[in-house]
């Protein structure tokens, strides 16, 4: 699978270097164009998205847009791992992956990994304990296709949120996420959902 990680930064670095380490075709779409980095070649955000089968948004979320705008992303699963900074103390008006859905609406936005620490979001099973990621997509293919990426990085509690209109449940996680980090005194965590039985209806 050929993928564009649009970022460089801890998750970028994080998801290229794991689907490199699979195998995959990797090449990073970065403001810094130029020469590589871990092996993975450093090119313009416009050189790296049209060859790429799945691209993964690993920037700040206030900058996605913009990035994306004349990219040709139409057919292809976009894999949103973005969150708005401003969403650690201001609500958000405008949930990021339908945001970007709809500026691509050819495009197959996956929301997915986006309040989970980097380090985990690839070696989930490093926690030692069962541990939940989330995903939400308009198109149930392409979410299929992210959670088989998923389980190749480890994961096995996926939980389908459904379609677009769950990302701004996703997104909000991420004061609770600044939290935990706070009082747990670092990133190594994440949250597990446990299911009993419900009721019958
Ligand atoms: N860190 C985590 O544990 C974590 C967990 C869950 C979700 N996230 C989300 O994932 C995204 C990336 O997080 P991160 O921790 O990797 O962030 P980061 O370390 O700040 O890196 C973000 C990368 O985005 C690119 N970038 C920065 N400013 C930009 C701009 N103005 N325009 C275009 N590209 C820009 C840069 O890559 P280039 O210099 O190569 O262009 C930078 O390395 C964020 O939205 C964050 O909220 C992070």
């Amino acid at each position: 699978m050929k993928f564009a990680v649009l970022g460089t930064g801890m998750v970028g670095s994080a998801v290229g270097n794991r689907l490199r380490s699979f195998g995959h075709e990797v090449v990073f779409g970065s403001r810094k164009a130029g020469g590589e980095k871990d092996g993975i070649p450093l090119l313009s955000h416009a050189e790296a998205v049209p060859g790429a089968e799945m691209v993964v948004l690993a920037m700040p979320g206030e900058q996605v847009v913009e990035t994306l705008e004349g990219l040709p992303l139409a057919g292809k699963i976009v894999i949103d791992i973005s969150n708005y900074d401003h969403a650690v103390d201001q609500p958000i008006t405008d949930p990021l992956g339908e945001t970007v859905q709809r500026a691509h609406p050819e495009a197959k936005v996956v929301k997915a990994l986006d309040s989970v620490s980097a380090h985990l979001m690839v070696d989930p099973q490093s926690l030692g304990a069962p541990h939940t990621v989330f995903v939400a997509g308009n198109d149930d293919s392409a979410k299929a296709e992210v959670s088989d990426l998923l389980r190749s990085f480890g994961w096995e509690d996926i939980i389908d949120l459904g379609d677009l209109s769950a990302v701004r449940a996703m997104e909000q996680l991420i004061p609770l996420w600044m939290a935990l980090e706070k009082v747990l005194g670092g990133p190594n965590f994440n949250l597990a959902v446990v299911r009993g039985p419900q009721p019958a209806k």
